[in-house]
């Protein structure tokens, strides 16, 4: 079908809403974005690019753990093929135990020899699925991996460790003593000489803590009222032991904009100034596949349904950012998206013990891009986002059994875009239309999205192409600059279904694209059902 007729171009008026309409002339280009380099939103913290790994399924066992002992190349018994991995796509913070995990774990059993921590039924146990999985670590949590383990994780990636406390089922005692174990000096406290015993002399300096998880279900079943009691109640007057401790609270599902409200006046009905123990209010949404729900077996439409569920997440940040101004008008927390990713139905599992262990797509893909340009074009609100999950799981970078390893295509989408970390956001104000109607629902999917970012004289620019079948070019108008050079990196497939297995691990990889500079910007065709990075040298 020809695009022309397929979408619908708006004449959209952004571009006279930022003052450019001037700058616009005749042209043979489909689509413009514009980006003016004087006005940046605020800095992309790397943290926006982070992760999630919680003892559910084949996540940690099989996932990142393999054991001192496996054939499996391995560090200390994690998966080296991993950590190189995560290295290459510069992960910054990985939270961790969970998840529902999370308020079912007493970080206690997972400390001290291996041999004599106990094992316990996995949160999971009780999920219908699980019940039809053999038994394993997945179903009987060994605890052979705990706190020294996952902190090692991160030391070897070069992440920050971002724990949850159980809140549900421990007491604010014992969160209190696990900060003092991860963080206390070898030689000062009881707790931070079993951590040293077990091989970590130096404390782990944990600074993220997140104050349960779902509280508003798995987590407690809470009302926001008595979350918020329980929230004062864990973070007042904890040591850090030199660590400046940042809290996060367990924020809405989705836009149940009654949770922040009603959380944000209950905390500071006494005291405004307990704003300031929370660092970062968690969000989670995921998108939920319509149709047949399969990861892999979709229709087109299918297709536009998913990927416009994925761009929910743009206005979720700003009603909850709203509804959290009404109290904190400074706007001191900030928005932290601790799961977020696609979430398909069974079937595509590579092991029947992985829980949730969805393959990913292109599909996928795109909505890691889509999803991780709305965070880039609000760095003044989110502080940190985490992508549910690693490893074997829902949206995840990574496929793993034994001895066998692939990356999905997100890992590359992660790849592309840690070029952002760090940048100054900059506006993209595209000019183009939307995708036409499908499945009986009007247009609302950008056919062309993106997010822009400033390092020095260096920008970056990435682009979402949501069309299945359709080019697009562009022209891109940097304001504010000329661009002397540019190039540019691109994943895309002519198949929206293609994925990556182990039988053929190169089938989704991203590759070089030359750009054509025009003028003092360039203009770029950027292919059906792609994402693509742009790196451009100012003048
Ligand atoms: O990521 C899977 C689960 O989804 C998490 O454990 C929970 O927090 C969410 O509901």
């Amino acid at each position: 079908m020809n695009m022309l007729k397929r979408r619908q171009f708006l004449k959209t008026t952004v571009l006279a809403t930022a003052g450019l309409v001037a700058a616009r002339s005749a042209r043979a280009a489909e689509a413009r974005v514009e980006i003016p380099i004087y006005d940046p939103i605020g800095t992309i913290s790397p943290d926006l690019y982070g992760h999630f790994a919680e003892h559910i399924g084949g996540v940690i066992y099989d996932g990142i753990w393999v054991g001192e002992n496996s054939k499996v190349p391995n560090l200390g018994g994690i998966r080296t093929a991993l950590v190189e991995h995560m290295r290459r796509i510069k992960a910054p913070v990985v939270r961790w135990p969970g998840g529902c995990f999370a308020d079912s774990y007493n970080w206690r059993d997972g400390i001290g020899p291996r041999a004599q921590r106990p094992r316990r039924p996995n949160f999971w146990i009780v999920d219908s699925w699980m019940q039809g999985a053999p038994d394993g670590p997945q179903k009987f949590e060994p605890n052979e991996f705990g706190t020294n383990e996952f902190c090692r994780f991160c030391q070897l990636i070069g992440a920050q460790p971002y724990l949850a406390t159980n809140l549900r089922g421990n007491t604010a005692r014992d969160f209190d003593d696990w900060v003092d174990y991860c963080n206390a000096p070898a030689g000062k406290t009881t707790l931070a000489d079993q951590r040293a015993a077990a091989g970590d002399r130096d404390p782990f300096r944990v600074r993220f803590w997140g104050i349960g998880n779902e509280s508003w279900g798995c987590g407690g079943n809470f009302t926001p009222e008595e979350y918020a009691m329980e929230f004062r109640r864990f973070t007042a007057w904890v040591p850090g032991f030199g660590v400046p401790l940042a809290f996060i609270g367990s924020g809405p599902n989705g836009g149940d904009l009654d949770w922040t409200r009603r959380f944000f006046a209950r905390l500071t009905e006494r005291d405004r100034g307990l704003l300031g123990t929370l660092y970062g209010w968690a969000l989670h949404y995921y998108c939920g596949t319509s149709g047949k729900g399969d990861a892999v077996d979709f229709t087109v439409d299918d297709w536009y349904d998913l990927l416009e569920k994925a761009t929910v997440m743009d206005s979720l940040i700003r009603l909850h950012w709203g509804a959290m101004g009404e109290i904190d008008r400074a706007h001191r927390v900030k928005l932290v998206v601790d799961e977020w990713g696609a979430w398909h139905h069974a079937g595509t599992e590579i092991n029947r013990a992985f829980l949730f262990g969805q393959m990913s797509t292109m599909r996928d893909a795109l909505i890691a891009g889509l999803t991780l340009d709305i965070f880039n074009r609000h760095a003044d609100k989110v502080a940190m986002a985490n992508v549910a999950q690693l490893i074997n799981n829902l949206h995840s970078l990574f496929l793993a059994h034994e001895d066998r390893f692939v990356a999905t295509p997100n890992f590359h989408v992660f790849e592309m875009y840690a070029a952002h970390q760090g940048g100054q956001s900059l506006r993209t104000e595209f000019s183009v239309g939307n995708i036409g109607a499908h499945g009986g629902k009007p247009a609302s999917l950008p056919a062309l999205a993106g997010s822009a970012s400033l390092h020095d004289r260096r920008l970056v620019l990435t682009v979402v192409n949501t069309s299945a079948t359709d080019a697009v070019e562009t022209e891109v108008a940097v304001r504010g600059a000329a661009v002397k050079s540019a190039t540019g990196r691109v994943l895309a497939a002519s198949d929206i279904h293609a994925h990556n297995t182990f039988a053929e691990p190169q089938a989704v990889v991203t590759q070089d694209v030359a750009v054509k500079l025009s003028g003092t910007g360039l203009v770029h065709r950027f292919p059906a059902a792609s994402i693509t990075r742009l790196d451009l040298e100012l003048a």
